[in-house]
């Protein structure tokens, strides 16, 4: 299982990529294509949001129960893999995953747009709304495509319920019933296809043998329960939830590596204690490629946040730690890493707090580690590998993989 450590946009694509050379089926169990993961590989960059990563290596690619699907989004991906030689014919859609339907945008963007300074900053891709109408059991999910006449009645009942909250309360205009019904129908035809019994297909991999990948999606502080919320996304994220979103127990879970930037990004509002002030930030973003896959948008740039990330370890049960992008900070020749938070009492802690305004007010004492001043190729100079071991010590949790470079092979295996 592979869960984000911190607030997104880790590099979990290309670990997953990696360790799917090795695996026969990879998970999708949370979020929809609010994810964005950059895979190069083969000299070839692929963006992707919806599709389980391992499809770009040919394995069996699973959405499960816990996902939400947009499927213009989905096909469309589907099509691009399929136009650029990928095969898709192993994708599986499980029938219990919401689908994000075009009033979901709709709300996403004019609610955030109401919000103004308040804002959550989300990707608007639907995804809140989405999982808003799945908790209020009003949503309509995978399995509805089966079923033109089910499809249609729940669209006409669910959008004579939306055009009103669109119109008077968002003040935008409503969706044509007739068009909505029509697109859908035409999406429902090319679905059907890929839908099947998931949560069956990965207990019977694991009976066989196999070896099952599990993908997080966003990461441990975006999550719904335990993230800094409302800044959060509106699935569980952590480890534990591989499980409930994909169907299968808990105990069959054998190891969980967390992947972690060796500084870190957040995109979107919210309280972020390491961000770096001054030119800095500019530069790790420049270095790092610091732009949202999904938005485009910049992402905030920090040192890396040991506070945080022994609360990541905790969340998830982390068994390991892949550290990625290690080779941006090649740029610095210092490198200061949060050991503590110093709270508003003057007392200082290296636990996360557990009430958001501790949290919100907390400042970084950092530790100040030397940087390497080369490029990182080949293998790792003695002080990259000292920051490693740094981490590795302070969260006593092994660091088995270090990035170095944004493609496949550009991996250094610690362990
Ligand atoms: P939503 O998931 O679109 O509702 O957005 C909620 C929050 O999660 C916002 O702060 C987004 O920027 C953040 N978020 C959602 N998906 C990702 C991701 O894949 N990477 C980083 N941040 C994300």
């Amino acid at each position: 299982m592979i869960v984000g450590a911190q607030w997104g946009d880790e590099g979990k694509g290309k670990i997953v990529d990696l360790l799917a050379q090795e695996s026969d089926v990879v998970c999708r169990y949370q979020g929809g294509p609010n994810a964005g993961h950059t895979i190069i590989a083969g000299g070839e960059t692929f963006k992707i949001r919806q599709v389980p990563s391992g499809v770009i290596s040919g394995k069996t690619s699973m959405i499960g129960a816990g996902c939400v699907v947009d499927p213009e989004v989905l096909l469309a991906e589907l099509d691009e893999l399929g136009s650029r030689g990928i095969d898709t014919s192993s994708v599986v859609v499980s029938g219990n995953a919401h689908l994000i339907m075009p009033w979901h945008v709709a709300i996403d963007q004019a609610s955030e747009r109401r919000l103004g300074k308040l804002k959550i900053g989300t990707t608007r891709r639907g995804i809140g709304p989405a999982y808003a109408d799945k908790a209020s059991r009003i949503g309509i999910r995978v399995q509805d495509v089966l079923d033109p006449k089910i499809l249609r009645q729940k669209i006409e009942v669910a959008l004579a319920e939306k055009n009103i909250w669109l119109e008077r309360v968002y003040e935008v205009a409503p969706f044509e019933l007739e068009e909505i019904a029509a697109r859908y129908e035409s999406y429902a035809q090319r679905l059907r296809a890929y839908v099947g019994d998931t949560s069956l297909l990965v207990d019977r991999a694991l009976r066989t043998g196999k070896e099952v990948l599990f993908e997080g999606a966003q990461a441990t502080l975006l999550d719904l329960d335990h993230g800094t919320y409302p800044f959060v996304t509106s699935s569980s994220t952590v480890a534990a939830n591989a499980a409930t979103g994909m169907g299968i127990g808990p105990t069959r879970i054998d190891r969980v590596i967390g992947v972690a930037k060796a500084y870190v990004t957040r995109v979107g509002e919210g309280p972020f204690p390491t961000e770096i002030q001054g030119p800095d930030q500019e530069r790790v973003r420049e270095v790092g490629g610091e732009f949202g896959t999904v938005t485009g948008r910049e992402r905030r740039c920090g040192w890396l946040d040991l506070v945080a990330l022994r609360y990541a370890v905790r969340l998830n049960g982390l068994t390991s730690l892949a550290l990625t992008k290690l080779d941006v900070l090649s740029a610095f020749p210092e490198l200061p890493v949060c050991v503590r938070y110093r709270l508003r009492d003057g007392t200082e802690t290296e636990d996360f707090p557990a009430h958001q305004s501790d949290f919100h007010t907390a400042k970084p004492v950092y530790e100040t580690l030397a940087g390497w001043r080369e490029p990182l190729d080949g293998e790792l100079p003695a002080a990259a590998r000292a920051y490693a071991d740094f981490v590795e010590r302070t969260l006593d949790v092994e660091v088995s993989l270090v990035g170095t470079g944004a493609e496949r092979e550009r991996v250094v295996a610690l362990r």
